[in-house]
């Protein structure tokens, strides 16, 4: 079966990505239903990622703390972030589960640390790293464009500032 762009919601599209120049990423062949792969692009870190509803292409970094998503896992629409087991769902942009730090969700709703089921709640001793965790907040992702051109998977992104 050909591979085919999935929707994403317009809303999240890169700043700058949606009048961006196509650029070629990737052979489509390379990759398969259910993998993800790194590429980079200038400063840019992009996830490509073939879902069960087709191909996306978002910021290659947690939007957590910035991890390389590539090097997680994906169970159909969700990665799994290899630094703080944040879970991301690809098809909506929103986090199916906030990372074991804690912080604020794209709402801006707080989360606590994480602790392990049936333990006490698991408290940073007050100061400022504990400030930080309480006011890091997870973005959604942020989605490019994309298109498949005889056989090679392209992106809109921004032009690099001159
Ligand atoms: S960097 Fe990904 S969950 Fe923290």
């Amino acid at each position: 079966m050909p591979a085919i762009p999935a929707p994403f919601p317009p809303a999240l599209t890169a700043p700058g990505a949606a009048h961006g120049p196509w650029v070629a990423l990737l052979e489509a062949w390379d990759l398969p239903a259910g993998s993800m792969r790194r590429v980079t692009r200038g400063e840019l870190d992009l996830l490509l990622v073939h879902t069960p509803a087709g191909i996306v292409v978002t910021d290659g970094r947690c939007p957590h703390m910035s991890a390389p998503l590539s090097i997680g896992s994906l169970d159909g629409c969700v990665v799994a972030c290899p630094l703080h087991e944040g879970r991301f769902d690809l098809c909506s942009g929103d986090p199916v589960r906030m990372p074991t730090t804690g912080g604020l969700d794209p709402d801006g709703v707080y989360h606590p640390t994480w602790s392990p089921s049936g333990g006490a709640p698991k408290t940073d001793p007050p100061g400022l790293k504990a400030d930080a965790r309480r006011l890091t907040r997870v973005r959604r992702f942020r989605y490019y464009p994309v298109r498949i051109a005889d056989g090679v998977i392209q992106a809109a992104i921004p032009d690099p500032p001159a």
